[in-house]
């Protein structure tokens, strides 16, 4: 496991910026594995920049997203489809048809989980897996549990998932309570891990997960098997770690 401690979430999202690019310059078909929420944005932003400026070319990456909830269009404000193509998708020359974003808003879910879990596979697995970590330990929506779920599965968010969130919604009713995303095994098996976290509120989080036994009830905490793990964080979400 790699830490690289940056000052403040500006610097966070050039390192992370970095080494995403680092990754599509050597393997211009990438298959990037790629995660919405505040912890990426300012990495989308830069690498958006890095594009028009021609220093990195998405032409022929491919991109397979975490999660998405259920029963939002993909063309819903608050979708995760629509955060990727307002932040990402419509800013690089990334092929719309080499984007992928697990459908919530079908009848058949179990359906749209296995076809996921098909598509990666047949994609040959992800190189390059971006991740944020919720306060709670979750990579994805794998929530804490019992168990780790190794497949795509669809789930039930918890509260405290739930009042995080609802920062992007206009009520916390709004808030969808299922979700489908990848699982465990789905997001171990990527050659590389990038995990971004920002802010005092993820120190435990991130202490939990890197410093304490493996457990699923910290999702987060199976990456410490994970040969290939770099955490870009700022001081603040490190603060726990020695
Ligand atoms: C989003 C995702 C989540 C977030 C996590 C942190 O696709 O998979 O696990 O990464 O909830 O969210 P932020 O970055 O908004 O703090």
């Amino acid at each position: 496991m790699r830490i690289y401690k940056e000052k403040d979430y500006e610097s966070v999202s050039r390192k992370a910026a970095n080494l995403i690019s680092a990754q599509v310059i050597s393997k211009p078909d990438s298959i990037l594995g790629l995660a919405t929420g505040t912890s990426p944005l300012g990495a989308y932003h830069q690498l958006a920049e890095w594009c028009t400026k021609k220093d990195v070319d998405f032409s022929r990456v491919i991109s397979v997203n975490l999660d998405e909830y259920v029963g939002l269009s993909p063309d819903n404000s608050e979708s995760y489809h629509y955060f990727m193509e307002k932040n990402f998708f419509s800013k690089v020359n990334i092929a719309m048809e080499n984007t992928h974003v697990p459908n919530g808003h079908v009848s058949d879910l179990e359906e749209a989980c296995k076809a996921y879990d098909s598509l990666i596979q047949d994609l040959g697995g992800i190189d390059l897996q971006l991740l944020g970590i919720g306060s709670n330990g979750h990579i994805g929506f794998n929530e804490p549990g019992k168990s780790f779920l190794l497949d795509t599965h669809i789930v039930q968010l918890t509260e405290s998932t739930i009042k995080a969130n609802s920062r992007l919604f206009s009520r916390i009713d709004d808030v969808p309570r299922r979700a489908i995303t990848m699982g465990i095994r789905n997001i171990f098996q990527a050659a590389k891990i990038v995990l971004i976290a920002t802010g005092q509120n993820k120190a435990d989080a991130l202490y939990r997960s890197f410093m304490e036994p493996i457990t699923p009830e910290v999702p987060a905490s199976i990456l410490q098997l994970h040969t290939n793990v770099s955490i870009v964080a700022d001081e603040e979400a490190l603060k726990r770690i020695p």
